[in-house]
């Protein structure tokens, strides 16, 4: 192993989750769960949090408007087209932010700027000069992106470059938009950008790489031993198609092999196995169990000889230990005797600050859980509280449920909802349980939206174990994925429906984004 006496540098990162990673399909977040996430990732350490694109709804203007508000650490951004209307609304969501910054992008590669923009390159370099100018009229703090830069022409691509920084753009940020590059093309990118671009040094470059090819880390650490000084990633790598780059991974790379790559973040690694956990409650995207750094199996070890070997020195078989990330190695935690100071103990481990009133409700649940359930895992106290954030201020609830079924009984389902505030009860029949009392939710709130996914798995294992429920619903090329947990299956399956439903209602509030209107 080499060892590098060079001071680290600092790698500002930029967190998209709520915005790259919010527009993938199914990963809906309401108000709430953007706001949850941001207090997180500010806690974290993240340098810039990208909080949504404000212009594309009312929901994204007031998620960003809140965020902008409460955040302590983090610079707030807003994404905007290269349209003046566009960076008037994100600057009017950013204003109350102790610091903000906006982020206009506009596309650069000539099968964009044909067939998307219908714009020639004139135009685009034009909208260039006048987006990035009446963004500065705003904050000193200006990003501008090249949407597909990796398919541009280079000198295009330079020049585009040079007139935003002329501009005022202060960050360059290099998208991968269709994760098309390579590390070593990406690399030698970066590096032609610094070379060729007469007023380079006047911004930071930042690194925006997709991972359709699965290379959006190893493209993104290219970008940085090229000179890129700002990563933009999502948690658990979430984002547009096969996502963006892995923020937990990027930064664990970092740490991990600061022997040849001398760079620091701002990250507090062991809230990022916390952070994994929020973004796929919130989004009902499951981490696969073998993801790099968050995965359930990113440290354990199944084979004898592996086992053997990590018992004589952990470092035979780990890299990094799972305290680094948050993972902690004991995870039985509280019995139906444990108090409130031991449970208030347990969330601040896990990374929970809730107010008195959470810290109430969760409780009880907890009590309940506890009465139910022999053992209370770390996991089981994940799920608990993050389906009381889920469900704290929605439209659609569960009030009462009862269901019958078995050899010989038609499976029926009684259902009380309650829809904004009025309880309405439907007796119905199904295939089964599950099935009647979905079709009791449809008689409820009737809806065309139709069911794409249910799953169920246990939180942890045996028979007393909570059940995790995904539902995915789609409607009008819409979709969103619900979930909950309860010791109860068929419970948990009503409430991941009910819990999709609300998120469809929040989805529905959004609207497209017009179409583009360059500066003028
Ligand atoms: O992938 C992309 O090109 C983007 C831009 C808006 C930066 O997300
Ligand atoms: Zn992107």
């Amino acid at each position: 192993m080499t060892t590098n006496t060079q001071k680290p540098e600092r790698i500002k990162i930029f967190d998209t989750t709520l915005r790259d990673g919010e527009q993938s399909p199914g990963a809906a977040m309401t108000h709430e769960e953007k706001i949850e996430v941001a207090e997180l990732l500010d806690e974290m350490g993240v340098d810039i949090i990208e909080a949504g694109f404000p212009i594309s709804s009312q929901g994204d203007f007031d998620a960003v408007n809140t965020i902008a508000k409460r955040t302590k650490n983090a610079v707030i951004c807003g994404l905007s087209r290269a349209g003046l209307k566009d960076i008037d609304r994100a600057a009017e969501a950013l204003k109350p932010a102790k610091r903000f910054r906006i982020h206009s992008f506009i596309s650069t590669s000539p099968v964009h700027m044909k067939h998307k923009l219908q714009m020639g390159p004139n135009s685009v370099i034009e909208a260039i000069a006048a987006s990035v100018g009446h963004a500065r009229r705003f904050t000193d703090d200006v990003q501008w992106s090249p949407e597909d830069s990796t398919r541009t022409e280079r000198d295009f691509l330079c020049f585009a470059v040079e007139t935003a920084i002329a501009n005022g753009a202060t960050t360059i940020n290099i998208p991968d938009t269709v994760g098309y590059s390579t590390p070593q093309e990406f690399y030698e990118m970066i590096v032609d950008l610094k070379n060729r671009v007469p007023n380079i040094d006047k911004a930071t470059i930042a690194t925006h790489c997709h991972n359709d090819l699965g290379l959006a880390v190893a493209n993104s650490l290219a970008g940085v031993l090229a000179g890129a000084r700002q990563i933009e990633c999502t948690i658990n790598g979430i984002g547009e198609r096969a996502g963006n780059a892995a923020l937990e991974e990027v930064v664990m790379a970092l740490k991990v092999r600061g022997d040849i790559m001398p760079f620091t973040t701002g990250i507090n690694t062991t809230l990022l196995s916390r952070a994994s956990k929020m973004v796929s409650n919130v989004t009902g995207f499951p981490v696969q169990y073998n993801k790099a750094i968050v995965g359930k199996n990113a440290f354990a070890h199944e084979s004898g000889i592996h086992q053997d070997g990590m018992l004589k020195n952990v470092e035979t078989y780990e890299i990094m230990r799972p305290e680094d990330v948050g993972v902690h190695s004991s995870s039985l935690v509280l019995g139906k005797l444990s108090g409130r100071h031991a449970f208030k103990d347990k969330l601040e481990a896990l990374g929970y600050e809730l107010d008195d009133q959470a810290f109430q409700d969760a409780f009880k649940r907890f009590k309940d859980l506890a009465d139910k359930k022999k053992h209370v895992f770390d996991e089981d106290i994940v799920a608990l509280v993050d389906d009381e954030v889920m469900r704290g201020h929605d439209k659609i609830l569960i009030r009462a449920l009862r269901v019958s079924s078995g050899i010989n009984v038609a499976p029926s389902a009684e259902l009380t909802l309650s829809v904004d505030g009025q309880d309405r009860t439907a007796k119905t029949t199904g295939d089964g349980p599950v099935d009647a009392i979905f079709n009791a939710i449809r008689e409820l709130y009737p809806h065309e939206a139709s069911l794409q996914l249910f799953e169920i798995k246990g939180v942890t294992e045996g028979t007393d174990a909570q059940a995790g429920a995904s539902v995915r619903l789609e409607e009008n090329g819409r979709t969103v994925t619900g979930r909950a947990a309860d010791t109860d299956t068929v419970l948990a399956a009503a409430n991941a429906y009910v819990n999709a439903l609300n998120k469809l209602l929040v989805k529905r509030e959004k609207r497209a984004p017009e179409t583009l209107t360059v500066a003028r």
